[in-house]
């Protein structure tokens, strides 16, 4: 290694050390905006270092930088544009498709490598490795696997589990001539055995994902996120690039701790996950009232008297806050009863709405301060002190059956929204949230329904406080 290729080495050092440091960055809302800042200057260096170590080599021709040129800005408009314009309900969709050209470029680099060095003419055989093959079967898996997933958060595809006959049977004859072209493809080089490894990982991608509900895919796309690391990190091996290798395994080593976390807060195992999902969207279904219990509702005013002259109010928000972009009214209601002398905070749940942090990311897009957004464990010992817990679009994540068996989520943990003296829930019907079952916190003789949709509901509440004397 020359010294000019050291130098560029410990430039990408130099960028691995910040995809780190904003990682740890982003363990707080309070620095999460500037760990991502360091992250992108971690990749804007290791790409400048490419693009400066190409032209040393000068082994890129003139059609070649019109293509790389080219292509490096439709992708970053494409960028730009699509995540300064999506909503943040629909920003796992966006993942997705990140997901997918992630993991099909990565493969792309392995087709190319393998195409160049082995089954053309005067190629030499025995450099396809181990690497080159595992980047071409995740990437098109993850290709596939993470286009349909975003189908079916979007609703291009049906949010219901697709199962056919024979689908498993199909499944298992896949991983069979995957495994078989690898292994042939290691002996011979074959352009067809390597057309036949990509068309079969692509269809196991598909195969992989239809069957599984629309209401798990936040689940499957980190999944399919920790994929697409692996597959960027193998074709960093495939073209011994390192900073490749070290921003791969990191994508690969946090999606795969940030599946695992989401798993454990929904108190399920990934197969259970993959195999056995339930919730299969957000139907807007009403289910039956919970046993034979009262169900009690409540108007704007009463519940703003009930608020108003609280001296502590828990705000427990839910995916239904998110769907109704309600961060700025209740942000709004939250500031007008301070105003009041309310100690007023908000219960963030792990898992609620339907992407990890959702909830923090929509409560700081309303300039929420962060103090005070509680995690459960922290906020959990004081609802027994508060006058009033107000629920907006929550539901699972309150739902005092998961705290015995027999129920679709026994043992996740949940807020303690029923300790509070008195409980008011905001959302349109008595449909079922994501598990799809009743929620008995309805049946408790201390809730009251408010049935409105979440924004309009905080500002008929935030109305009601403010014509209230003190
Ligand atoms: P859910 O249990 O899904 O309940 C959301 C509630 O919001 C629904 O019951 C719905 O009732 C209400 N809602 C919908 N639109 C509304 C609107 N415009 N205005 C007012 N209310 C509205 O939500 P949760 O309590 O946040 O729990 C999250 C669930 O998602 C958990 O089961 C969790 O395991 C799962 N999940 C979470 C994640 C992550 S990482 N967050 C990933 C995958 C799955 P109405 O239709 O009656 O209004």
């Amino acid at each position: 290694m020359n010294s000019f290729t050291t130098n560029i080495q410990l430039v990408y050092i130099a960028a691995a050390a910040c995809f780190v440091l904003g990682l740890h960055l982003m363990n707080s809302p309070a620095t999460a905006r500037r760990g991502n800042q360091v992250s992108t200057a971690g990749m804007v260096i290791a790409v400048v270092a490419t693009l400066v170590l190409l032209i040393h080599e000068g082994t890129v021709t003139g059609v070649g930088w019109t293509v790389l040129i080219v292509g490096a800005l439709l992708g970053s408009v494409a960028g730009l544009y699509s995540a300064q314009r999506v909503q943040m309900t629909a920003m796992p969709q966006l993942v997705s498709m990140f997901n997918a050209v992630g993991g099909g470029a990565a493969a792309l680099v392995a087709i190319y490598g393998y195409i160049e060095d082995e089954s053309a003419p005067g190629g030499v055989l025995g450099t396809t490795t181990v690497f080159t093959a595992l980047d071409v079967i995740i990437g098109s898996v993850t290709f596939t696997g993470s286009l349909i997933a975003a189908g079916k958060l979007q609703g291009v595809i049906t949010g219901q589990p697709v199962i056919f006959r024979g689908a498993r049977a199909l499944n298992v004859a896949l991983a069979v001539i995957i495994a078989g072209t690898t292994a042939f493809l290691f002996t011979t080089a074959s352009l067809p055995a390597l057309l036949i490894l990509i068309l079969a990982s692509l269809a196991f991608g598909v195969l992989m994902v239809l069957p599984i509900g629309g209401a798990d895919m936040p689940v499957v796309i980190s999944l399919l996120n920790a994929f697409t690391g692996t597959a960027v990190a193998m074709a960093g091996f495939v073209i011994t690039n390192w900073a490749l290798i070290v921003a791969g395994a990191l994508v690969g080593a946090s999606g795969g701790i940030l599946t695992k976390l989401m798993a454990d807060a929904m108190n399920r195992s990934l197969t259970n996950i993959i195999i056995g999902g339930f919730g299969t969207g957000d139907s807007a279904l009403p289910v039956a009232a919970v046993g034979d219990a009262q169900i009690r509702s409540i108007a704007a005013d009463d519940a703003a008297i009930q608020m108003a002259y609280a001296s502590k109010v828990i705000i427990v928000p839910g995916y239904g806050l998110a769907a109704a972009q309600a961060q700025h009214g209740v942000a709004e209601l939250a500031q007008v009863l301070e105003s009041r002398g309310i100690e007023v905070s908000y219960a963030i749940h792990p898992v609620a709405g339907r992407m990890p942090g959702h909830m923090n990311v929509l409560l700081a897009e309303a300039n929420v301060p962060y103090p005070l957004l509680k995690e459960m464990e922290e906020i959990n010992p004081e609802f027994a002190r508060a006058d009033v817990a107000l629920v907006i679009g929550a539901n699972d994540v309150t739902n005092p059956a998961a705290r015995r068996a027999g129920s679709a989520i026994s043992g996740m943990p949940i807020l303690d929204v029923d300790q509070a003296k008195s409980i008011i829930v905001v959302k349109r019907s008595m449909a079922s949230g994501y598990a799809g079952i009743d929620n008995e916190l309805y049946a408790n003789p201390k809730t009251s329904m408010y049935f409105a949709d979440a924004k309009k509901a905080m500002a008929e509440l935030t109305a009601a406080v403010k014509t209230l004397v003190g």
